[in-house]
This record gives structure tokens, C-alpha cells and sequence, in this order.
């Protein structure tokens, strides 16, 4: 080629929750039956959309118009249907105006910092969720910039770090909310909410919140939206229906903007994001039809109270196989359908292994583990998936410096619930209790003998 095809922040763009996936694969050709605990599709761990769902979707699949474009910001009864939702709640208000739809909110997660200016950052949480973090990152041609979640803290913001990395940092204009939060499974308190309104507010910050999982608590907890907390703040919420109907296929996202007219700068990034739709023509127009009939349906709110009952269920059930092992850090979950466990400092060691029966696949993850200076929750990933079949991702993946790994809490079938999990359990111990030895120990106890 005459020039450098790609741009430095290319670099940035990893998704480990994908990586992962194809070390799976390569040991599924080798006959091990894999556990994906990786991927938040609940389709793909046996979620049954309702029949109801399906025939109001199927009905629209039957009627012509459906077939069509649709207009650029969205179907105005659709969005005209969102801003009634939110505009009952106590609160920021919405016009249909004020809602613009995506090919899914990955979709616009991307837009967003496509069209920031290089130089301004959003700080976001660690664990981070690549999409946002890895984009982010892609805009900035730098790393990603977060801000502590807590794990001996159930997992909450460190509302300091965030406070003095945005004081010390003129370039942040905004700070990401995931709420509930992938990959930790927590739901932002509306205390912590409050400060980083005041903070965004201080530092006349914009507020983005994925609220994708809005919908999607248990066990007695109520995620805020960001609508509720953001009084005179501009801000952006993104949702959409891949988690909550769900619908993932669906490609299915929006952004609602608050506060627009509270801003100019905001109001240029508002509608520059519009700009860009209507050049792309417009969003999925089948999903956006779909919305108002089935959130409208009587139906909608006992099935994703059933629904969440269940998760909270899960969450219960593996809290109580993982809870209660000394050298872990284990949070319960409240909201979305994830869990992220850590392990205490200094438990992981190079040297460490769980027993693999297939020869080739003990070579292999004998290869992918020879680096010394790879990340140990990786090197346990590698040794739990080639051992169990049991398949998570490692927590330093998602923009963390600690050692861990997230699950996912969909597994519908109880019964094989349990067993992965006391699998998952004994694994650990075992992984954990085993050799510990690295070069220099070993050198030191052979110089003693
Ligand atoms: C926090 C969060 N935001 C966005 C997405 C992407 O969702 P969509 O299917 O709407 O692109 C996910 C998917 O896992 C997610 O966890």
C-alpha cells in the first residue's frame, strides 16, 4: 500500500468476550464439550421469546409496510410511544424529537465517539465493557480512561478516583454510567447517581448512561435512570431490546438526549449523530414496530417480572456455590445477568494448573500459557476451559489490573446450573491449592533441600 491503511486507534479495538470464544472453539474440535458462561445472549442459553411476542412480530412480518425504510430518527409513533415511558416518571422529559434509533445501541455506543472531538475523553467503569471502552479508546488513539467500581465495595463507583481523575484531566467532557453494570452485575446506588450529577455538573461535564439492562433487576433492587437523577445536566441514555425481550438479532437501539437546548456544544453532538443517520438512511424498521406493541402489551410487565424473578433466582444459586470460598472476592449480583469474581491478591501463581485429560489439548493451553508475564486470570481461564469446558472471560480483558473473571447468570436449565457452577467451584480450590511453584521458588526450595 502507499500509505498506512488504518488510523492509530485501530489498535484499541479488542473484544476479549469474542477471544475467548475462539480458544473454545479450537478445543471444542478437539472433543471437549464446552459451557459458553461467556456470552450474554440469553437466546443462545435457551431463553424462550414468548408466543405472544412472536405472533405480534410475525403479524408484522405479514404486513407490507413493514418492508420499507423507515424515517431517519425512527417511527415517529415509536418514539413518540418511548417519550410517553419516560415522560410518566418523575424526571427529565423527552419529545420524539429527542429519541434517535440505531442498528442496535453497539451501534450507537459507536456513533457517539465517532463524532467527539479526538481530544475530549469519556471516563468510564472499571471492569469496563469493551464496546464502550475499546470505541472510546479507537477515538482517542489512546487507552482507555476509567474510573474505579469497588469490588470490597459491592462493586460500587469509587466516587474519589472519579472526582480526581476528572479535576486533574481538562480533557474529560463526559462520564459513562452502565446501569445495571456489565460485567460486575451491580446497580449504581441513586446516592452515588447524585455525585456524579454534582461532579458532571462542576466540571460542566455531559452524563452517558447505558441502560440497556434498566429493566432487568431482582432480589428487592431498582436501577434510576438517568432521566431521574439528571435535573439540569445534559446527558445521553441509550437502551434497546437485545437484553429485554430479547431480541438481540434485532439490531434494535436508541438514544434518548436530555437537556439538549441546556448546551450548544451537546446539541451540535445530538445532531451531528442525527446528521450521520440520515445519510445512512435510517435504523431496522421491523424491531421499531415492533416496540409499542409488545411494551404496550399487558402482558409485557408480569413476563419480564417472571423473567427477572428467574435471574435473581441464579444469582442467588451461584452466590451460594462461589460465595463462601476464602480466597475469592464475591459480590451478589442485582441487575443485569453477569457476575465478575476476583481473586484476593497474591492467590493466583505462574505455576498453577487443573488436570486436562486430552493430550493435544493440554498442549495447546501448555502453548497459550507459556508467556510468564501473561495475565494469571487468563492463564486460569485457559486452564478452566481445557479441563471443564467451562468457558468465562478473564477480568483483566475488560480494563481492569485485577485478576478474575466474569460469568454469565443465563443458564435456564437449573439442573446444569448447578453442576457448571460446582464444577466452576471445585476448579477453583483446586486450581488455586495446586503447585504453586514458579522458577525462583522452586530454585529456592531445591537450594534449601
Ligand atoms: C452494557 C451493554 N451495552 C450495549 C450492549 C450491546 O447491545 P446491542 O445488542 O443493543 O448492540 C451490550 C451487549 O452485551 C451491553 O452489555
Amino acid at each position: 500500500m502507499r500509505q498506512k491503511l488504518l488510523n492509530e486507534g485501530a489498535k484499541e479495538l479488542s473484544y476479549e468476550i469474542r477471544e475467548i470464544v475462539k480458544k473454545a472453539d479450537q478445543l471444542r474440535k478437539l472433543g471437549i464439550n464446552i459451557f459458553w458462561e461467556n456470552i450474554g445472549d440469553p437466546i443462545q442459553k435457551n431463553a424462550e421469546v414468548p408466543a405472544w411476542m412472536k405472533e405480534i412480530i410475525a403479524n408484522l412480518v405479514m404486513d407490507n409496510k413493514t418492508y420499507s425504510y423507515c424515517h431517519s430518527k425512527g417511527i415517529l409513533a415509536t418514539r413518540e410511544f418511548l417519550a410517553d415511558i419516560n415522560n410518566k416518571r418523575e424526571g427529565a422529559k423527552v419529545s420524539a424529537e429527542d429519541i434517535l434509533f440505531f442498528n442496535g445501541t453497539g451501534d450507537a455506543i459507536a456513533k457517539i465517539y465517532q463524532y467527539l472531538n479526538f481530544t475530549a475523553r469519556v471516563i468510564g467503569p472499571s471492569p469496563a465493557y469493551s464496546t464502550h471502552s475499546s470505541a472510546e479508546a479507537a477515538h482517542a488513539h489512546q487507552e482507555p480512561l476509567t474510573y474505579k467500581l469497588d469490588p470490597n465495595n459491592h462493586w460500587y463507583p469509587d466516587i474519589d478516583d472519579l472526582y480526581k481523575k476528572i479535576k486533574y484531566n481538562p480533557n474529560v467532557v463526559g462520564i459513562l454510567i452502565i446501569n445495571p453494570d456489565n460485567p460486575t452485575g451491580m446497580v449504581y446506588p441513586l446516592d452515588s447517581l447524585k455525585k456524579i450529577v454534582q461532579i458532571a455538573r462542576e466540571f460542566k461535564l455531559m452524563l452517558i448512561s447505558d441502560e440497556i439492562y434498566m429493566n432487568i433487576t431482582y432480589n428487592g433492587a431498582r436501577a434510576y435512570s438517568l432521566a431521574e437523577v439528571i435535573e439540569d445536566v445534559p446527558g445521553i441514555a441509550i437502551k434497546g431490546i437485545s437484553k429485554e425481550f430479547p431480541w438481540p438479532g434485532s439490531r434494535c437501539g436508541w438514544m434518548e438526549f436530555y437537556n439538549r437546548d441546556k448546551d450548544h456544544q451537546f446539541h451540535k453532538l445530538c445532531s451531528a449523530m442525527e446528521n450521520a443517520k440520515m445519510l445512512e438512511v435510517c435504523s431496522t424498521t421491523l424491531p421499531q414496530l415492533s416496540i409499542p406493541k409488545i411494551m404496550g402489551d399487558p402482558r409485557y410487565i408480569p413476563y419480564r417480572e417472571d423473567a427477572n424473578k428467574k435471574i435473581g433466582n441464579r444469582s442467588k444459586l451461584i452466590a451460594d456455590i462461589l460465595g463462601s470460598i476464602p480466597e475469592l472476592k464475591f459480590n451478589e449480583t442485582y441487575g443485569a445477568f453477569y457476575n465478575t469474581i476476583i481473586f484476593k491478591d497474591g492467590v493466583l501463581k505462574n505455576g498453577q494448573t487443573l488436570p486436562i485429560e486430552n493430550p493435544e489439548a493440554k498442549q495447546l493451553v501448555e502453548h497459550w500459557t507459556k508467556d510468564e508475564n501473561m495475565n494469571k486470570d487468563k492463564r486460569f481461564v485457559y486452564y478452566l476451559l481445557a479441563s471443564t469446558g467451562i468457558c468465562v472471560v478473564p477480568i483483566s480483558s475488560f480494563c481492569s489490573e485485577l485478576q478474575g473473571f466474569r460469568v454469565t447468570l443465563l443458564e435456564e436449565n437449573e439442573e446444569v446450573l448447578r453442576s457448571v457452577f460446582t464444577r466452576l467451584r471445585n476448579a477453583i480450590i483446586e486450581y488455586i491449592h495446586s503447585s504453586p511453584m514458579i522458577t525462583g521458588e522452586k530454585e529456592l526450595k531445591l537450594a534449601k533441600i
